[in-house]
């Protein structure tokens, strides 16, 4: 078992610096192509970060999915996969996992995320229903609208507002929802759907206080939550530095309090619980947990493994574990904040307080010359790929999609660019190299011109759409 330590390590020597809680056993061979290979791999791709090969990059942040670095205790479980169809070993210790840090009854497991948001949406949403969210995710959203719901957008004013440092960005405005309970009556309202943290608006979290008001509000109008758990344990991160009474508990016991307000959980284990790939459904209601594990047996696998194979699940179940440690979690949000603070002395226009996850670049602040419907976060993308083989994700109007009803373009108020950190992967000095590689864009941006969209998906296009140079 591992030990919690109650302090993080640099605390226990009594000085200000600290330093990862672990040492690197293998390493990855990075390499960068030239320049004008990265011009030509850039235009094959259309402009679009996600058709680049991973070969033509050289540090890659265009995701914290899945490209966890798995410590030797989880790779020791991946030898011990029980593959068995039905009834893997593994699958009950990750349902045990699930249980003792979530807390919740009911475990579905799923291939990854998506296939979670899949199944509670078809078991939970009737057509012709809302579904309020703090922020819209691409997955979840198009997953409540396939499934006949409308998604109604109930996070505060503030989470828009890339310069606000609100230190809970990610609340939930209640006003908002008793406005829609109003207008359409709690019974068109399939439940609401409360992301922490909440990553479109740049990895923000959700308060204690915030959960329990609207648990508070949803039990008198007898209205379900389902958390997007898929990084709840940095949200935990953020209660223990920021919310009065926190200071002293571990995250794990923040975990299991905030889950406590929800009646079930989507997780992507791709992120949170260090594994490559894994997600899972969990509930707390027999009837719905009965209807989901029939549905996953349609879409998915067996319901006692969703999709994964049982050494994913092993590693998935001590991913959990791990991801609870108080120093683990320090050093990754430490990580993350180490490069924004380096890009905020820089005076480089990100969106603030720095997030769990990520550092968004602002695009329109570094494009304001460049038109919303000429892809400004899109062009940033490819422009930081050119410059320095560094991979990063658009998070503006382009992920934002079509509105379902009138086919026009959703216009975010944000428009960011994600440069994405992978967990226990990249070192210090690569936080260095991104910073001066976001520098050199930002000293050219002037001189920048924007994209034309040449090819749209009809589904989530921002994985596949292809651009070109006006
Ligand atoms: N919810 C959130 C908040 C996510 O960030 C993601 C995935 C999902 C659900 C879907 O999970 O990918 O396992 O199917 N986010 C990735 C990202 C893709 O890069 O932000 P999935």
């Amino acid at each position: 078992m591992l030990q919690t330590t109650p302090q993080t390590m640099g605390q226990q020597f009594g000085r200000r610096s600290w330093a990862e809680p672990w040492k690197i056993k293998m390493v990855e061979p990075l390499r960068v192509i030239t320049r004008a290979d990265r011009e030509r791999a850039l235009q094959d791709a259309g402009y679009n970060t996600f058709l680049l090969k991973s070969d033509d990059v050289y540090i890659d942040l265009l995701t914290d999915s899945g490209t966890n670095a798995m410590s030797d205790r989880q790779w020791a479980g991946m030898m011990l996969g029980d593959e068995a169809y039905a009834g893997s070993r593994n699958f009950y210790h990750l349902e045990a996992a699930m249980q003792k840090y979530y807390g919740y009854k009911y475990l579905v497991p799923t291939h990854q995320g998506r296939g979670a948001e899949h199944l509670l949406s078809q078991a939970a949403i009737k057509p012709g229903q809302f579904v309020c969210g703090n922020m819209y995710f691409t997955t979840t959203r198009l997953h409540q609208e396939l499934a006949g719901g409308t998604f109604t957008d109930v996070i505060i004013d503030e989470a828009h507002d890339p310069a606000s440092t609100h230190p809970f960005k990610g609340n939930v405005d209640l006003n908002k929802v008793q406005k829609l309970i109003d207008a359409v009556g709690a019974s068109k309202i399939a439940y609401i759907s409360l992301a922490v943290t909440v990553n479109m608006a740049g990895g923000q979290p959700v308060s204690m206080e915030n959960a329990r008001a609207l648990r508070a509000l949803c039990n008198q109008h007898g209205i379900k939550i389902f958390l997007d758990a898929t990084r709840a344990m940095e949200n935990a991160y953020f209660i223990q530095e920021r919310e009065a009474g926190y200071q002293d508990k571990s995250l794990a016991e923040i975990l299991r309090e905030f889950c406590s307000y929800s009646d079930g959980a989507t997780m992507s284990a791709k992120k949170d619980s260090l594994a490559n790939i894994g997600g899972w459904l969990a509930l707390n209601d027999y009837d719905l947990f009965e209807e989901a594990s029939n549905l996953v047996v349609v879409y998915e696998g067996l319901h006692t493994y969703g999709g994964m194979a049982g050494r994913d699940m092993e590693a998935l179940a001590i991913g959990i574990e791990e991801s609870a440690q108080d120093d683990h979690m320090r050093a990754r949000i430490g990580q993350v904040r180490y490069l924004g603070e380096l890009l905020t002395d820089w005076g480089i226009p990100i969106v603030q307080p720095i997030g769990g996850h990520a550092i968004f670049l602002d695009a329109r602040a570094f494009y304001p010359h460049i038109s919303q419907d000429e892809f400004p976060a899109q062009t940033l993308a490819a422009e930081l790929y050119l410059d320095s083989g560094i991979r990063s994700m658009e998070r503006g109007i382009v992920s934002a999609g079509r509105n379902a009803k009138t086919g026009d373009h959703n216009r975010p108020k944000l428009e960011l660019t994600r440069l994405t950190i992978p967990r226990r992967v990249y070192t210090q000095a690569h936080m260095d190299v991104v910073a001066e590689a976001v520098k050199a864009v930002y000293d050219h941006r002037e001189t920048t011109r924007g994209l034309k969209m040449v090819f749209e998906p009809k589904y989530l296009r921002f994985f596949q759409a292809r651009f070109e140079r006006l």
